[in-house]
């Protein structure tokens, strides 16, 4: 029996942290061997923001190093760079002539991200989720892994691949959502009210992959915890819940386990446990990394591969389509 195809998309913007790799690196990099992965680097997304142009080339080469640094394999999976197949905007055309600006207009993520940018609410944005929805059915994908914010559009895919089928004659597989759960949730360390985020500028509230040891150090030391003193899993004490979620995933201990290691312990004790957890997780990450980097060719070899690689899926997808839709 074949492998079910699994499409994986993340934009290109600035590092990677602790959060992005929790809540979904490490998911990606975990299911190479249960399913045919494909992995794509969103650059075209991203510009439904303004981005400066050599920044945005340079994240996108970053990102691919890290995806490779973190255990991306190339052996087992295809990773490509999204604006290398000319396939996503075209049938993402094809799906605008096909999805009602009613729906589209109810989208959460363009009125979040419209109130963020109101100067710059472009009808790329808007129309994100109809290129996301390329992505996912061009190459048939049968899951696709993602955050709850993200679930709304999956459903948007599945809707208007799910009227395309029925309208024109079966082109697209409706693909299912693989919702990431909520345990990966890795909130700010020095604010766990709120999750994670590369856009938090506070220089201690996300340890990025490629932090120095001191900057962690830092940044643990720094984190908030609480008055209490004993060392439990109490998601009403965020902090400390949240500092021991990451202790927990990096260590691969159990909660129990975990509990009885800082039994009599202090919140200092406990850090500087966590501290050589994650700093020994993100060295051999951080040296391949500057190793790669260092090889910026072969880098750049492998996304081209990774592109052909998937060039013939995508085109015999969108010659379907065409073919169905009377465009050829
Ligand atoms: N919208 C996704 C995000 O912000 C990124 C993305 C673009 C994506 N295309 C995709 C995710 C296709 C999964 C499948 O996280």
């Amino acid at each position: 029996m074949s492998k079910k195809i699994v499409f994986s998309g993340i934009q290109p913007t600035g590092n990677i942290h602790l959060g992005n790799y929790l809540g979904a690196i490490k998911n990606w990099v975990e299911m190479q061997d249960l399913y045919e992965n494909i992995f794509c680097i969103v650059n075209s997304h991203a510009i439904t923001i303004k981005q400066n142009p050599n920044e945005l080339r340079q994240n996108t080469l970053n990102l691919a190093c890290t995806l490779l640094a973190c255990g991306i394999d190339i052996e087992k999976s295809s990773l490509f760079v999204q604006s290398d197949i000319d396939e996503h905007p075209a049938l993402a055309w094809i799906l605008d002539c096909n999805i009602q600006m009613g729906d589209m207009s109810r989208m959460t993520q363009f009125k979040d991200k419209s109130q963020k940018n109101s100067k710059n609410i472009n009808v790329g944005l808007f129309n994100y989720p109809a290129l996301m929805a390329a992505d996912i059915l061009l190459y048939q994908a049968d899951l696709v892994p993602v955050g709850a914010d993200q679930k709304q559009h999956i459903e948007l895919a599945r809707n208007v691949a799910i009227k395309f089928n029925r309208d024109y004659g079966k082109a697209f597989k409706i693909p299912e959502p693989l919702i990431i759960k909520e345990s990966a949730r890795i909130m700010g360390l020095d604010n766990p009210q709120i999750k994670m985020s590369k856009s938090v500028k506070s220089p201690n509230h996300a340890i990025f992959l490629l932090d120095s040891n001191d900057e962690i150090e830092r940044k643990i030391k720094r984190a908030t915890t609480d008055s209490s003193s004993n060392i439990i899993f109490d998601e009403n004490r965020v902090g400390i819940y949240n500092l021991l979620s990451i202790y927990e995933l990096l260590s691969k201990k159990s909660r129990s386990d975990i509990e009885v290691e800082f039994e009599n312990k202090g919140y200092g004790d406990f850090k500087k446990a966590l501290c050589e957890v994650v700093i020994n997780f993100i060295t051999p990450i951080r040296d391949e990394y500057l190793r790669l980097q260092n090889n910026k060719d072969y880098v750049l070899n492998i996304l081209k591969d990774g592109a052909e690689q998937v060039k013939p899926i995508a085109k015999a997808t969108y010659d379907r389509v065409k073919e169905l839709v009377g465009l050829q």
